[in-house]
């Protein structure tokens, strides 16, 4: 497949595990991204939030609840924020046994630990900024930590792209740093589109909403750094879906389940 914002090739669109290969491990976790290592695939979604004491670390949710053992380990501090909590408490939790008692004992990352493991993995990295309202400034933290460890060096930009639901925080990142690829998450009107183009090099919206006539829509733009306007669709599990949607020409299908989308269609 075509790299990130170029057109879909023969080979289909783009695969990329979201938040991990998240049907096969602990979402967000190490763990889950060494899955997707291993069944094969290189690009990996996250979630990035901040702690109290302004760690970036890696988990979906605004709170811990749901993800980690926190209920059982800080009982009196619901509704346990991510905000709320220090990296070092946060790195006492247990974010693996919720989802099998095999994954026991693995953590909820730091952002830094994260990088890290997608560099040794060879991985590439589509990082979303998540609840960017709950954490002023979390655009300039982000990129201060991916430029401290290299991933802001030219040759390594295009094993990233930094996407947001917030339009406001996808601005701040390209306008903070224009040479990173960024994506919109949501489907803005074609009417608001050229706008979009300005900053955002794919416009992601939920696969459900997605037409032949939109995905067109989209790619008839050049995005900011000149080349054609991409289409990343999520959630797709299933073979139908998949199928469906890479016949609309869409560049990405982020994925629980990255190997069911592959067989659906040949993608890579
Ligand atoms: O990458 C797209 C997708 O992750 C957006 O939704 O809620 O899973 O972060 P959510
Ligand atoms: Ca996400």
């Amino acid at each position: 497949a075509g790299e990130v914002g170029e057109a879909a090739e023969p080979g289909g669109p783009t695969v990329i595990a979201h938040r991990g290969a998240a049907a096969y491990g602990p979402e967000n976790t190490l763990a889950a991204i060494d899955n997707a290592a291993d069944l094969g695939f290189s690009w990996v979604e996250n979630d990035v939030q901040r702690t109290k004491d302004g760690e970036l670390v890696v988990i979906h949710d605004d709170s811990l609840a749901r993800t980690t053992n926190v209920e059982d380990v800080f009982p009196g501090r619901a509704p346990w924020k991510v905000k709320d909590f220090t990296a070092a408490e946060i790195a006492r939790l247990d974010a693996g046994s919720w989802f099998s008692p095999v994954y026991a004992g693995t953590r909820v990352p730091t952002l830094r630990q994260y990088m890290r493991r997608v560099e040794h993995n060879h991985e590439k990295l589509l990082l979303e900024i998540k609840n960017p309202d709950l954490y002023p400034g979390i655009e300039r933290d982000t990129l201060k930590l991916l430029g401290n460890e290299g991933w802001l060096d030219p040759g390594h930009l295009g094993r990233l792209v930094v996407q947001s639901f917030s339009t406001d925080s996808v601005l701040a990142v390209h306008e903070l740093k224009p040479a990173v690829t960024t994506a919109y998450l949501g489907k803005p009107g074609a009417g608001q589109l050229p706008r979009y183009a300005r900053f955002a090099d794919l416009i992601n919206p939920s696969y459900g909403s997605l037409t032949r006539g939109y995905v067109s829509a989209v790619h008839a733009f050049e995005g900011p750094h000149g080349r054609r306007l991409g289409v990343f669709a999520w959630t797709v599990d299933d073979v139908d879906s998949a199928r469906k949607v890479a016949g609309y020409g869409v560049d990405g299908i982020i994925t629980n389940k990255p190997d069911v989308v592959r067989s659906a269609t040949g993608a890579d």
